[in-house]
């Protein structure tokens, strides 16, 4: 099957050089785009972004089991233990159960992704990710007819995630998609950055990208996936509702209730980095407007 993916960032975009790894498979992966007739570059295509090297984006994180501080994942995460894990896809699906990790990726193909991230905070990175598509996950799964949304939740272990001893959130952290979304090629399951094991305080030893929505639809330590009828709750939307709606689509249109989202802070070019401006969809809007055709986003925020 041809992949519909496109991706306007190249390897300039991320340091250091000597750290691509798979470089066949960014060249299949651009010869599939041509085949497919979407050669080009995408909306909004920019080579100039700040490059981020492995520090940056393995010191600077969200994660709130680990702690509310920026630098609290990478200081805590190693308490948690990865191996063995498992995944529990349940719901409409045709064949649930409790898939083991290994046996999931002995399935996948593992391709590098170099995608825009965009926290709704207004800060953004460029993350060269390693991982498969969800899409051929829950093909695996085979989805029933009947299932609208996909579910998300992180594992729920407080004796290795000292955050969730703390109500900052309500725990497991969840997180969902409507099933278009979540079968759309750009939508990711990470396993790895920069072709090494993906760091706990990024998600180990699975989390979901999906790059054309705010960073927190990005769920981290994923242990169960449901397919349903219904939209699931997601935790920020809990939370606060009227901040963190469902969508949550990047969009320098729609603002934050207490913030601009006009603009971005690239980490890694320093606390004076000059701010840059936000793309629709993050710039993935020629590959994934269709799936909005028609809805008022200010009101779908
Ligand atoms: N997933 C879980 N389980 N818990 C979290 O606190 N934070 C989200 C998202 N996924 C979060 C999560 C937010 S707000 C962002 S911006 C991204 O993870 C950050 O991903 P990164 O640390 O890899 O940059």
């Amino acid at each position: 099957m041809a992949k519909r993916w496109t991706n306007d960032l190249g390897p300039q975009d991320v340091t250091p050089k000597s750290l691509y790894l798979d470089r066949r498979r960014i060249i299949a992966g651009i010869a599939g785009i041509g085949l497919a007739g979407m050669a080009g570059g995408a909306a909004g295509a920019s080579t100039d972004l700040t490059p981020n090297d492995w520090k940056s984006i393995t010191s600077y994180n969200n994660f709130y089991e680990f702690g509310t501080g920026k630098d609290d994942p990478a200081k805590h995460a190693h308490r948690l233990t990865t191996a063995p894990w498992s995944i529990t896809i349940d719901g409409m699906v045709e064949r649930p159960g409790a898939y083991a990790l290994g046996e999931i990726l002995s399935k996948m193909t593992i391709e590098e992704r170099i995608y825009r991230f965009r926290c709704v905070e207004a800060w953004s990175m460029v993350v060269p990710w390693n991982g498969f598509e969800l899409a051929d996950l829950l093909q695996m799964v085979g989805v029933r007819p009947e299932a609208k949304y996909v579910a998300f939740e992180t594992l729920l272990r407080p004796e290795e995630m000292r955050g969730q001893k703390f109500p900052v959130l309500e725990w497991p952290y969840v997180e969902g998609l409507r099933l278009d979304e979540a079968m759309h090629p750009l939508t990711l399951m990470a396993t790895g950055i920069y072709g090494r094991t993906i760091p706990n305080q990024n998600g180990a030893p699975i989390r979901l990208v999906v790059p054309w929505k705010y960073g927190f639809k990005s769920i981290k330590s994923i242990v169960r996936i449901t397919l349903t009828d219904r939209r699931p709750p997601t935790s920020w939307n809990k939370a606060n509702g009227r901040e963190y709606g469902f969508f949550s689509n990047v969009n320098p249109e729609v603002d934050h209730p207490r913030w601009s989202q006009a603009t971005e802070r690239p980490i890694g070019g320093g606390l004076f980095a000059r701010r840059q401006p936000t793309l629709m969809f993050n710039g993935y809007q020629r590959e994934v407007a269709a799936l909005y055709e028609g809805m008022d986003l200010k009101r779908n925020y």
